[in-house]
């Protein structure tokens, strides 16, 4: 079998594999089950999603090339073409890989395309192109970016403390913040959906924990980043990551030092008003994150989002609407 390894994308495998042990129990914050009937919901046997080696080996991970990715998901999406910003992160990668695998058109901004097509491999321009921007930067965030664009993904971040990632002033203040802001202030009147990757912790920086994550302002610039998203009249969902765990550790600070495992973090807990505190799998923000995108009742809502050891809901596009349906329901 044709292969193309993907540096640094971690253990979509995994998660799909989850989605397919069924049935499964989901298990919301609110206790809300639902039953998974996933392998007559999207991906049979037949049609792999994707194929992996080994997962969780940080790092690396193998992904069958475009030709053998073929699943009934791509049918319903297929109009999609999504902009997604930070591809080169940790989370960011993970929603690429996965977009790829759904083989929903995708367009990739980074700052450093070579590192993207080194981590990416070839790919048909048609699934995925690269392109350079940096969100600082108004002048990058050119209307080209945009043509054909219906959903936005934005991962980007940086370190919470300084570090070498912050080398040419790229601070909280500048990307989660002004580079936040620049990208939503062009954002086409078109678009049918932003989704924001921010933080738990954003409404509460003056209080501890909080005000030692706050320290350099990380929590106080994401807060303003999401508030110039809420009100500039874009649709958008925010997703509120817990502490972000499992790979690919590309956030040097001190929650990578702390290098907490996934394990079987897969059962999802959502919230809202910022009472969430826990931690959550990259590969489950990432899989929210696309879901988001096309579920109503999603659109202008901010939630926290954690993960468990447990099974969860995988790529279940029903299971993921019910969960956060259920959570809005509070
Ligand atoms: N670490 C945690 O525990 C934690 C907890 C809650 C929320 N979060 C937030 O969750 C999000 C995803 O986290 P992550 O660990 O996946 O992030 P990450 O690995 O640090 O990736 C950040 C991405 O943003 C890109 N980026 C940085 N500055 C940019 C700029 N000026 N213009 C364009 N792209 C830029 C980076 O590109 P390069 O590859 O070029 O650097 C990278 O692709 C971030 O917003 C993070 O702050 C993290």
């Amino acid at each position: 079998m044709a292969t193309t390894k993907l540096s640094l994308l971690n253990s979509i495998r995994d998660f799909s594999k989850t989605h397919q042990r069924v049935p499964h129990l989901l298990v919301s914050s609110t206790g809300f089950c639902c039953k998974s009937i996933s392998s007559s919901q999207g991906h049979g046997g037949s049609s792999p999603l994707v194929v992996l080696t080994n997962a969780f080996k940080e790092g690396e991970i193998v992904v069958s090339d475009g030709a053998e990715i073929e699943n009934l998901e791509t049918t319903p999406s297929s109009s999609k073409h999504v902009l997604v910003i930070g591809g080169t992160g940790g989370v960011g990668q993970l929603v690429a890989a996965s977009l790829l695998s759904k083989k929903i058109r995708s367009r990739l901004l980074v700052r450093d395309p070579p590192k993207a097509k080194s981590l990416f491999g070839e790919q048909d321009e048609e699934i995925l192109e690269i392109w350079k921007g940096d969100t600082r930067n108004p002048d990058d965030l050119v209307p080209e970016i945009f043509e054909g664009v219906t959903h936005v993904i934005c991962c980007t971040g940086t370190t919470a403390f300084p570090s070498k990632r912050w080398e040419g002033d790229n601070s909280p203040e500048r990307v989660d913040w002004e580079g936040v802001r620049n990208l939503v202030s062009v954002l086409p009147p078109t678009l049918k959906r932003f989704v924001l990757v921010s933080s738990v912790g954003v409404t509460k920086c003056n209080e501890l924990p909080w005000s030692i994550m706050n320290l350099f302002g990380v929590l106080k610039f994401k807060k303003m980043g999401e508030d110039f998203v809420c009100n500039s009249g874009v649709p958008f969902t925010i997703i509120r990551a817990g502490r972000l765990t499992d790979g690919p550790y590309t956030s040097y600070d001190l929650n990578t030092l702390l290098k907490a495992t996934a394990g079987q973090r897969r059962a999802v807990l959502l919230g809202q008003g910022d009472k969430l505190t826990g931690e959550v799998s990259r590969l489950v923000v990432a899989e929210a994150c696309i879901q988001a995108l096309d579920i109503k009742c999603t659109e202008g809502q901010i939630y926290e989002i954690n993960s468990v050891e447990g099974d969860g809901p995988g790529k279940d596009s029903k299971c993921w609407s019910e969960l956060f349906g259920a959570v809005q329901t509070q």
